[in-house]
C-alpha cells in the first residue's frame, strides 16, 4: 500500500521561536515509521526550517511559487530557489490564492509545470464553494480545475500531489464528511485514471478542518491517501496525531 501523506500548511503563521518549537515537538513525537510527513512553511523560514529538520523524516514545503523561471518579477519566488532551501513540494491552487489573488486555472497550471520542471512536487488544490456545492457544481468545478492542470502537464499529471479542499469546510471547523469527501476523492480519481495509466499511484489528500478527532475516518477511505492540514498543523500534539492516524 502507498504511504500516505500528511502535509501541514502553516499560512501565514509562525514567527523564528514559534517555528522552532513547533519543530522540536513534532521531531520529538514523530516516528521512523511514521507515514510520509511535511511541513509547508512561509518562504522566509524555509531556511531557518531546513537547518531544523536536516537529517529528519520530516520533509519540507512551500505555499507558493511563481509561474516564471526568472527575471523582472519583483516580489515574486522562483521554484528552482525554493529547490535550493530543501523544499520538496509546493502547495499550488490554494483555494486563498485563487480567491485573493485571482489565480485562475490555467495560471495554478503553468505553476504546477514549473514546479515539476524544477524537480519539486506541486501539492494542486482544487475545491468548490459553498455557493456551488448548494448548486450541485462540485463535480463541475473539480473536474475543470483539474483538467486544466492535466492538459498542461500532460503525462507528467503522475507525479503531483492533489488536494481536494472544499472552500466551505477551511479554517470553519466544519469538516466534509468521509463519505463526501471520498464521493468527491472518487470523481478526483477517475478522472486521472482517464488521463494517466499511473493514477492509481497519485495522492490525493483531503484538506478543510481535518483534525485530530475526525482524521481516521477521513483517512481510512479508500481514495483519501493523506491530508493537507491547516489550523491543526500548528499544534504540534493534534499534527502528531493526525501523523499517528495515518501512519
Ligand atoms: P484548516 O485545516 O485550517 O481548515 O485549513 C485547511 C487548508 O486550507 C490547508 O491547506
Amino acid at each position: 500500500m502507498k504511504k500516505k501523506l500528511i502535509a501541514g500548511n502553516w499560512k501565514m503563521n509562525g514567527n523564528l521561536a514559534a517555528n522552532e518549537a513547533l519543530l522540536k515537538g513534532l521531531l520529538t513525537g514523530v516516528g521512523q515509521d511514521a507515514c510520509q510527513v511535511a511541513v509547508c512553511v512561509p518562504s522566509v523560514y524555509l531556511a531557518q526550517c531546513q537547518t531544523l529538520l536536516a537529517g529528519s523524516v520530516i520533509e519540507l514545503g512551500a505555499q507558493d511559487v511563481s509561474a516564471h523561471e526568472s527575471g523582472a518579477y519583483t516580489g515574486e519566488i522562483a521554484s528552482a530557489m525554493l529547490k535550493e532551501f530543501g523544499a520538496r513540494f509546493v502547495i499550488v491552487g490554494h483555494s486563498e490564492r485563487r480567491q485573493y489573488h485571482a489565480e485562475t486555472d490555467e495560471l495554478v497550471a503553468a505553476k504546477a509545470q514549473r514546479v515539476l520542471s524544477s524537480g519539486i512536487t506541486p501539492i494542486v488544490c482544487v475545491g468548490e464553494t459553498l455557493a456551488e456545492r448548494e448548486a450541485g457544481k462540485t463535480e463541475e468545478v473539480v473536474k475543470r480545475q483539474l483538467a486544466a492542470v492535466i492538459h498542461t502537464n500532460g503525462h507528467c499529471i503522475s507525479e503531483v500531489v492533489v488536494a481536494y479542499e472544499p472552500v466551505w469546510a477551511i479554517g470553519t471547523g466544519l469538516s466534509a464528511t468521509a463519505e463526501q469527501a471520498q464521493q468527491v476523492h472518487a470523481v478526483l480519481r477517475a478522472q486521472l485514471k482517464a488521463a494517466t495509466p499511473n493514477a492509481d499511484r497519485i495522492k490525493l489528500l483531503y484538506g478543510g478542518s481535518m483534525n485530530a478527532a475526525n482524521a481516521k475516518s477521513l483517512l481510512a477511505q479508500p481514495d483519501i491517501d493523506g491530508g493537507l492540514i491547516g489550523g491543526a498543523a500548528l499544534k504540534a500534539q493534534d499534527f502528531l496525531t493526525i501523523i499517528a492516524a495515518a501512519s
